[in-house]
C-alpha cells in the first residue's frame, strides 16, 4: 500500500514553492491550478496575488517560471495572457506516475490523514408496507457513501433506521389477535422458505383487512388503540406480535436488497424500535436543560427562525400531549446513541429532501442539548424525488405508488434484452446473458440515480438507463468488458509501462484522468458526493473512446508501443471496476 502523490499536486507543490520565493509576503499561497484545453494544467492564482502586493502580474508570473524547479515533472511552462500559468507535464512523469499507481493494491489512492467514525442512516423502509422508489434513492446512494467513506479509510457504521414502531402497529396486532392464521406460510412444503413476494403479499392483505376494520367497526377501533397502549407498556405477547411482523417484512426487504445485489447485514438494522429505551431520557435531558419547554400539554423545542404559515412558530414536537414519543424523539436518541455509544464524529443522514425541516430542527435540538458540537457534526445527505416520464412523482398509471420490485424485475428484462442482442458477438452462454442482464439491470438503476447530484429531482426513465450510448452505466460496463476482450485476444502480450515513450495526445489526456482519481475520491467523499464519482467514471470512458480511435492496441506502430497501451489500458480497466464497485455496481469480464 503505498500511496501516489497526483501529478497536479507534484505541479501545485512547485509552483507555490516558486510563488513563495518569489513573493515572500504572499506566504503559503494557492496556485489555483486547474486542468485545462490549453495545456495540461493552467495556474490561477498569480493574477490576484499580484493585485494584492500591488506587482504587475505578468512580471510576477515571469519570476515564478524562472524561479520554478521543474523537476523533470514540468515539461513545459509558459506565462499566458495577463498572468496565467500554462503547465505541460512530461511524458514519462505520467507513464511513471501511472506505473506507481498500477503497482498498488489501491491505484495509489490515499488513506486519509483526517478519517474518524462516520455513522450513516441509509436504507430505511417501513415494517408492513412496500417499498418505494424513494427508498431506492436512501439505499443506493447510501450503499455507495458507505463505500467511498470506506475506501477512504473511514470506519463506517451502517444504521438501517427502518419504521417498525407507532401506533399503526396496534391495528395490525389487534387484527392479527383475532385472525391469528393471517401470517401463516403458506406454502404447502414448510421446509421451503418462504418469498419476499409471499411475505409482502401476506403483510398487504393483513393491512388491507385490518385497514378496513378500523373504519367500519367502532369497537375494533377501540381494541386496536388499546393495543397501542399494551404494546407500548412493553405486554409480551402484544411484543410477540409485533415481532411477527418485523420479521415477516425483513423477509421482504431481504429480498429486494438481494434483488438489488446490494448486503444488508441484521445488526445494522435498528429500527425506530431501537431507541425506546433511551426516550424518556432524551425528554428529561431536553426539558432539565431548558432546550424543550412544555406547551399545551407536549414537550417543544422552539426555533427562531421556522413558523408556520399562520406566522406562529412550528415547535418540534418531543413528547405529545398524550404522552406518546415520536418520529423526533426516536431521532434525538438515536443520536445520543450514536455519537455517544457509537463515538461517532459525523452522522449522515440519506433521506428525502421532503423531511429536510425534522432534520433542520433535530440537529439544532441536538447542538443546543450539546449533542452535536464543533467536532460532530451531522449532515442531510438529502436526495430528491424520482420522476415519472411526464415529469410528476412517479405514479402507476391508476396513480399508485409503483412498486419497488417491479421496477427493478422490468429493468433486469430490458437489460437481459440488450446482453442478448449482443451475446454472440460476445460469445456469451445463457447463463451468462441471465447473470449479465441482472448486473446490467441493476447497474443501470443505480447508475441513473447515482449520476444526477443526489439534491436534484430525477426521471425514471427506462429507455435512457438501458441505452447504450450517453451517461449510462451499460456504456461504463462495455467500457469495461472490452478492455478485457482485449486482453483477452492478446494473451500473450504483458503490459508494461515504458516511461521513454512519447504519448500520442489521447493518451497523455487519459493518463492524465486516471492519475486524478485519488483526488477524485477524496472530493466525493468530502462533499457527500457520489454523482461526482460517476461521472468521472463516465469521463474515463469517454477518454477511453477518443485513445480507442487515436491509438490502436492491436495494431499498434511497435512492441513497446502495444506494451504500453495494454499498461494504460489494463489501469483504465481497473479504475473503472473499482470506481463501478464502490458505487455498488457490477463490471462483467464479457459483454
Ligand atoms: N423510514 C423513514 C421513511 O420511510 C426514513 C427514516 C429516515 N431516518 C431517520 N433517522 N429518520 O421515510
Amino acid at each position: 500500500m503505498a500511496s501516489v502523490p497526483s501529478l497536479a499536486s507534484s505541479v501545485d507543490q512547485r509552483i507555490a514553492a516558486a510563488l513563495a520565493s518569489a513573493l515572500p509576503e504572499a506566504g503559503a499561497a494557492d496556485p489555483l491550478l486547474r486542468r485545462s484545453d490549453r495545456a495540461d494544467f493552467q495556474a490561477n492564482g498569480i493574477l490576484a496575488l499580484a493585485k494584492k502586493a500591488k506587482a504587475n502580474p505578468r512580471e510576477l508570473a515571469t519570476t515564478v517560471v524562472a524561479g520554478l524547479d521543474k523537476g523533470g515533472v514540468i515539461e513545459e511552462i509558459e506565462v499566458s495572457g495577463p498572468g496565467f500559468l500554462n503547465i505541460t507535464v512530461a511524458d514519462r512523469a505520467i507513464v511513471e506516475t501511472l506505473a506507481a499507481r498500477a503497482a498498488d493494491d489501491r491505484l495509489g489512492v490515499p488513506v486519509s490523514e483526517t478519517a474518524g467514525t462516520t455513522v450513516i442512516d441509509y436504507a430505511q423502509p417501513n415494517v408492513a408496507k412496500e417499498m418505494h422508489v424513494g427508498h431506492l434513492r436512501s439505499a443506493v446512494i447510501g450503499a455507495a457513501m458507505v463505500e467511498i467513506l470506506e475506501f477512504t479509510g473511514e470506519t463506517v457504521v451502517r444504521r438501517h433506521h427502518i419504521g417498525d414502531w407507532g401506533t399503526q402497529f396496534g391495528m395490525l396486532i389487534q387484527y392479527l389477535l383475532e385472525h391469528p392464521h393471517e401470517l401463516d406460510h403458506k406454502a404447502a412444503d414448510e421446509s421451503v422458505e418462504e418469498s419476499g413476494e409471499e411475505a409482502m403479499s401476506n403483510l398487504n392483505r393483513l393491512y388491507k383487512a385490518s385497514r378496513a376494520k378500523f373504519d367500519s367497526d367502532e369497537e375494533f377501533k377501540t381494541r386496536a388503540r388499546a393495543r397501542v397502549v399494551d404494546l407500548q407498556a412493553g405486554d409480551e405477547q402484544t411484543l410477540a406480535l409485533w415481532q411477527r411482523f418485523v420479521d415477516e417484512s425483513k423477509i421482504y426487504f431481504y429480498s429486494v436488497f438481494d434483488k438489488l445485489d446490494m448486503d444488508i447485514q441484521d445488526p445494522d438494522i435498528v429500527g425506530e424500535s431501537g431507541y425506546n429505551d433511551m426516550l424518556v431520557e432524551t425528554c428529561r435531558l431536553l426539558e432539565e436543560s431548558g432546550v424543550a419547554v412544555r406547551s399545551e400539554g407536549a414537550l417543544c423545542v422552539f426555533f427562531d427562525d421556522i413558523k408556520g404559515p399562520d406566522g406562529n412558530p412550528t415547535p418540534l414536537i418531543v413528547q405529545k400531549s398524550d404522552g406518546g414519543f415520536g418520529y423526533a424523539a426516536t431521532d434525538l436518541s438515536a443520536i445520543r446513541d450514536r455519537v455517544g455509544n457509537l463515538k461517532a464524529n459525523s452522522l449522515v443522514y440519506v433521506v428525502d429532501a421532503r423531511q429536510s425541516l425534522h432534520f433542520k430542527m433535530v440537529f439544532e435540538t441536538a447542538r443546543r442539548a450539546g449533542w452535536l458540537n464543533e467536532d460532530t457534526h451531522a449532515y442531510q445527505l438529502a436526495f430528491g424525488t424520482v420522476l415519472g416520464a411526464d415529469g410528476k412523482p412517479f405514479k402507476t398509471r391508476e396513480g399508485e405508488t409503483v412498486r419497488l420490485v417491479d421496477l427493478l424485475d422490468e429493468a433486469v428484462d430490458r437489460a437481459t434484452a440488450v446482453v442478448r442482442d449482443k451475446a454472440d458477438k460476445a460469445g456469451l452462454t445463457e447463463q451468462e446473458i441471465v447473470e449479465n442482464g441482472r448486473y446490467v439491470g441493476i447497474g443501470a438503476v443505480k447508475y441513473a440515480d447515482l449520476s444526477t447530484s443526489a439534491s436534484r429531482d430525477y426521471k425514471f426513465d427506462l429507455d435512457q438507463m438501458v441505452s447504450l450510448n450517453g451517461d449510462t452505466s451499460v456504456y461504463l460496463q462495455y467500457a469495461y468488458a472490452r478492455i478485457r476482450s482485449i486482453q483477452r485476444r492478446l494473451a500473450g502480450v504483458a503490459p508494461k509501462a515504458h516511461p521513454e515513450l512519447p504519448l500520442a495526445p489521447a493518451e497523455r489526456a487519459m493518463g492524465l484522468h486516471l492519475d486524478g482519481f485519488g483526488e477524485l475520491i477524496a472530493d466525493a467523499a468530502k462533499e457527500y458526493a457520489p454523482h461526482k464519482l460517476a461521472a468521472y467514471l463516465y469521463q474515463l470512458a469517454s477518454h477511453l473512446t477518443a485513445f480507442y480511435d487515436q491509438c490502436p492496441v492491436m495494431k499498434a506502430d511497435t512492441p513497446e508501443q502495444q506494451e504500453n497501451r495494454l499498461f494504460l489500458i489494463d489501469l483504465t480497466a481497473r479504475t473503472l471496476s473499482k470506481g463501478m464497485s464502490l458505487l455498488g455496481i457490477r463490471t462483467p469480464e464479457k459483454l
